[in-house]
């Protein structure tokens, strides 16, 4: 796969909640290792993609919403890599199609809309079946790209980022890794299941829920991390590392926002220069900022903070906002 991907930079920011919580803190910015294909959405797909190679599939099929950010990914990855892509979305066909169907469709991908129940079931065997009937041989990649492939390649995004990036307190510390606290956005809890199965004994990841009681996804990792431990790839050779959920930083549920978190967001772009997403990344932002004035790190801790993408949601955000 010969796309150039550039390596994720690792920005260090400060501010006086910083300093006073006596903390390092820097961001690995994924957002800006491709324009279209970025974030946690390349590594999801990678295995992915592969899998769909080795096997000479020529067509992915996928699922999401009118806003999602994989459909987006999945278009522009499968244009990028010379596959058909079969989009399933959620819901019925509003003309014009919003930025992120409109630039699904300009990478070459065919839209299909479905109503919520059959959506609902798109993971059963008879849906399946009829996907296949219908549309021939095609590679189906779940939701979100959140399978084991998924997992697989979510290992991947701290270990650069660990190797190249060992900071001056850690250097003078003796630490082989530069990261105490990992700290990321969580949806299905794929990117996080990744993450912990990468890091080293000793570190943290720390996961902030965008749905609402978002506790139950403490389950969802558990058999994510069984059955990744349990399938034939390649797996690390430490256990996971210790990991836990931060809910209360879902701000009324999935793609909920409300006014102090477009507040945050805009005031973090102007003092740091890094935009933030709505869904995802602004709540888990704001969920460390609050948790550093609460005193929930400790002095000393260095944290890195992953931005996982998904910025192109934000058009389609900002538009409907202006209609509010
Ligand atoms: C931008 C962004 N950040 C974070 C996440 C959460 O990832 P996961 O579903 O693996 O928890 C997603 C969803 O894939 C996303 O699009």
């Amino acid at each position: 796969m010969s796309v150039i991907f550039f390596p994720p930079p690792i920005q260090q920011i400060n501010s006086e909640i910083i300093r006073s919580a006596g903390v390092d803190l820097y961001v690995l910015r994924l957002d800006l290792m491709h324009p279209w294909v970025n974030g946690n959405k390349w590594f999801k797909l990678k295995y992915n993609l592969l899998e769909a190679k080795e096997k000479n599939f020529t067509t992915l099929l996928t699922f999401g919403g009118a806003y999602s950010n994989h459909i987006y990914a999945t278009a522009a990855a499968g244009n990028l890599f010379g596959f058909r892509t079969i989009g399933v979305i959620r819901g019925e066909e509003r003309l014009p199609l919003n930025p992120t169907l409109n630039f699904a469709v300009q990478q070459g991908m065919q839209l299909v809309y479905t109503n919520r129940e059959m959506y609902r079931q798109r993971n059963t065997p008879v849906v399946e079946e009829y996907l296949q009937q219908r549309f021939g041989e095609v590679f189906i990649i779940p939701e979100g790209g959140s399978n084991l492939n998924g997992v697989r390649g979510c290992m991947e995004i701290i270990g650069d980022a660990m190797s190249t990036a060992v900071t001056e307190r850690s250097r003078s510390a003796g630490y082989a890794y530069a990261f105490d606290r990992i700290c990321v956005a969580c949806g299905t809890a794929t990117t996080l299941t990744g993450i912990a199965l990468s890091l080293h004994q000793g570190q943290r990841a720390i996961a902030f829920p965008v749905l609402k009681n978002g506790s139950f996804l403490a389950q969802e990792i558990e058999s994510l991390l069984t059955n990744y431990l349990a399938s034939d790839l390649p797996t690390p050779s430490n256990s996971p590392a210790f990991w836990e959920l931060v809910c209360d930083y879902h701000f009324g549920g999935y793609a909920k926002v409300n006014k102090e978190l477009l507040l945050f967001s805009q005031q973090f772009r102007e003092e740091h220069g890094i935009p933030l997403d709505y869904v995802y990344t602004a709540k888990m932002f704001y969920g460390v900022m609050d948790l550093l004035k609460q005193g929930f790190f400790s002095k000393g801790d260095s944290l890195l903070l992953v931005h996982t993408g998904g910025l192109q949601g934000n058009v389609g955000m900002e538009e409907r906002f202006q209609r509010m």
